[in-house]
């Protein structure tokens, strides 16, 4: 095959230099972001009340007034990704305002479905770090591009620095906040008939909570490791409990295991599942009830296949864990012992699988 040079021309040639530069520079708009919320954009529009022209917005922002002239062009590659939008300013002579758009309403940090500190989380040094050293990882025998990186895995980084541990488990919160406003609406019926539950790998306890709130007579586990549950107080029905999921995992009548199997490769996913099926023994109408991403699935959109992708490279590169599609699920699945399973694409990007024994 001849290679570009001898076989594009003119506008051809052009449009794939294009798409190149364009790949090349996508960063830009993950950082452009990064760099808006750090500086608190989203709130100040969001508190100003009305659309917010350039000089208001320059005016309260905590920056440098040498750095004044550069704003706009921060807040058009925003307006361009569909962050903010302008909107004319009645009586105003600079005539055009930001607002925020669907989008950066979940930036605006009193929001309390604020996507904000998963944001910042991905886009710390130590995340992105471990994007360097994919190729080096391709050719050494190293778990992760994150050990390459770190030279110790997330999991272990995350048990000996706090700050690590705090924005990561405040970026697992904020997300099972939108999950718990969506999940106690609208999958009520998943929840009938269980008297206990553990959510295993729960975090700081987020969505135990709010299932604990509207289901008073279901007795709630957060089960995670020792450094994530310490000093965390439960309440009448919640309790939290340290120790390791491959060791062993406390008996109830459902497992919850919310963005947990992603993390891990299939043979350490088949020994979770192990653990789940002893947990559930001897119950009556026991069950294991998953929170992941089911991908290849043609009920998603096109848009948010690019994303689904997006998850399974992040769980490459930082766990040693992937996204996967319904035979995948369905393998690990019979290999851990489990007769059947019911998908539910409930969540968005993500799907509600219930595993029974
Ligand atoms: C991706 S986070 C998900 C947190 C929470 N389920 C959520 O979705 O908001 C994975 C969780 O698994 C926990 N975890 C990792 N290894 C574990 C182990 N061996 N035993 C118990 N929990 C573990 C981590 O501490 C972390 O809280």
């Amino acid at each position: 095959m001849h290679l570009a040079e001898g076989n594009l021309h003119g506008a051809e040639l052009l449009q794939a230099q294009a798409h190149v530069w364009n790949h090349i520079l996508n960063f830009i708009n993950s950082m452009s972001l990064k760099c808006a919320v750090e500086l608190g954009i989203p709130d100040l529009i969001h508190n100003h009340g009305k659309p917010m022209t350039l000089s208001e917005l320059v005016d309260v922002l905590p920056i440098h007034p040498s750095k004044a002239p550069f704003v706009y062009r921060l807040m058009r590659i925003l307006v361009h990704s569909g962050f903010f939008a302008q909107q004319i300013v009645s009586g105003n002579t600079e005539g055009e305002g930001y607002v925020l758009t669907n989008a950066s309403q979940f930036l605006v940090k009193d929001n309390p479905l604020s996507v904000a500190p998963f944001l910042l989380a991905m886009l710390d040094p130590i995340l992105t770090q471990p994007w360097h050293h994919v190729s080096a990882w391709f050719q050494n025998d190293v778990p992760t591009p994150f050990d390459t990186a770190h030279e110790r895995s997330f999991w272990e980084y995350a048990s000996h620095e706090p700050k690590l541990n705090h924005f990561f488990n405040e970026a697992m919160a904020s997300d099972a906040r939108i999950v718990s406003s969506v999940m106690i609406n609208e999958c009520k019926g998943v929840f009938e008939g269980l008297n206990s539950l553990v959510d295993v790998g729960g975090g700081t306890g987020t969505l135990a909570k709010a299932i604990a709130k509207e289901f008073q007579h279901l007795d709630c586990t957060v089960f995670d490791l020792p450094h994530v549950v310490a000093d965390l107080e439960g309440s009448e029905n919640l309790k939290y409990l340290g120790g390791d999921m491959f060791e062993a995992i406390p008996q109830a009548d459902a497992i919850l295991l919310k963005w947990i199997l992603h993390d891990w490769n299939d043979e350490e996913c088949v020994k979770i599942l192990r653990q789940c099926k002893e947990a559930i023994k001897g119950r009556g109408g026991g069950k294991v009830i998953i929170i992941d991403m089911v991908v290849e699935n043609n009920k998603v959109e096109a848009g948010s296949t690019e994303t689904q992708f997006f998850f399974d490279m992040l769980m490459m590169i930082l766990v040693t864990g992937k996204e996967r599609n319904r035979n995948e699920w369905s393998k690990l699945f019979s290999d851990a012992g489990f007769s059947s399973f019911k998908i539910n694409p409930v969540l968005g990007l993500r799907s509600l699988i219930e595993v029974y024994p």
